[in-house]
């Protein structure tokens, strides 16, 4: 099967790029519509619309879904999917799962990680599979490291990080999502690739950004990240309409 090329996607992500999650049709329509140049159905879905603690308990058949009702929502961005945790743990493993997300619908996959992720990229990159790369904070790795550390506070950290991302573009990543992670580092790894960074947390020294959606349209009350600015207020429109609603048939 003939997937789209790493330069095909590369070539549509324009500076500055504008990117975010989506996980249902309507949703991924209206970002769409709205001219939103990546669509990421991202493993934030776990929190976002399962109501899970983090991302370690989603599935790949999670991901299938949602990538499924996501393409049918999407005509013009680009469409990448997560592979989410325990679905690459070999390059055979991440092969044949990012196999099932591109039967699904995608365009690219993203999976977390540096050095230690490069084996998997080049299987990936070799079946002709264009990957998104994610360094600086891994929410896969939340239990490992007891919570959301931000990455680059220590110059060893930080070189490294520079290195993994150099590594991660010649090993084939057509884009590279950088998050968490101390602002002048973002910036230094945007230096020394070619390929669009997209930030989350990560300042404003990116070639572009990335958000969560229910972020963004203030659709998840119960916790807002500290970086995350807040556009709309979808979660009072709900709980509005539905009160309206009630009071009505009453
Ligand atoms: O799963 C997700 O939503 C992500 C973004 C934070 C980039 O990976």
């Amino acid at each position: 099967m003939a997937y789209p090329t790493s330069q095909s996607l590369r070539d549509r992500l324009q500076a500055p790029v504008s990117s975010i999650t989506a996980y249902d049709y309507p949703v991924a329509r209206l970002c769409d519509e709205a001219g939103i140049q990546l669509i990421l159905v991202g493993d934030s879905l776990g929190m976002m619309v399962a109501g899970m603690e983090d991302t370690t308990g989603v599935t790949l058949e999670h991901m299938i879904y949602h990538t499924e009702i996501v393409r049918r929502g999407v005509q013009s961005a680009v469409l990448v999917s997560d592979l989410p945790i325990d679905t690459y743990r070999t390059p055979e493993e991440a092969v044949t799962s990012a196999k099932r997300l591109m039967k699904a619908g995608a365009d690219a996959v993203k999976l977390e990680g540096g050095f230690g992720q490069l084996e998997k990229v080049k299987a990936l990159r070799d079946e002709g599979i264009a990957f998104c790369a994610h360094l600086g904070m891994l929410p896969q790795r939340v239990k490992e490291e007891g919570g959301y550390k931000k990455k680059g506070k220590e110059e060893v950290e930080a070189d490294q990080l520079v290195s993994a991302a150099i590594a991660l573009e010649e090993a084939g990543a057509f884009a590279m999502v950088l998050e968490s992670m101390v602002a002048s580092v973002a910036t230094r790894i945007t230096d020394a690739v070619s390929i669009p960074t997209l930030g989350i947390g990560a300042g404003s020294g990116c070639d572009g950004q990335i958000r969560v959606l229910h972020d963004v349209i203030g659709a998840y009350p119960w916790f807002v990240p500290p970086f995350a600015k807040v556009y709309g207020n979808v979660a009072e429109v709900i709980r509005k309409s539905v009160a309206d609603y009630i009071e009505e048939i009453k």
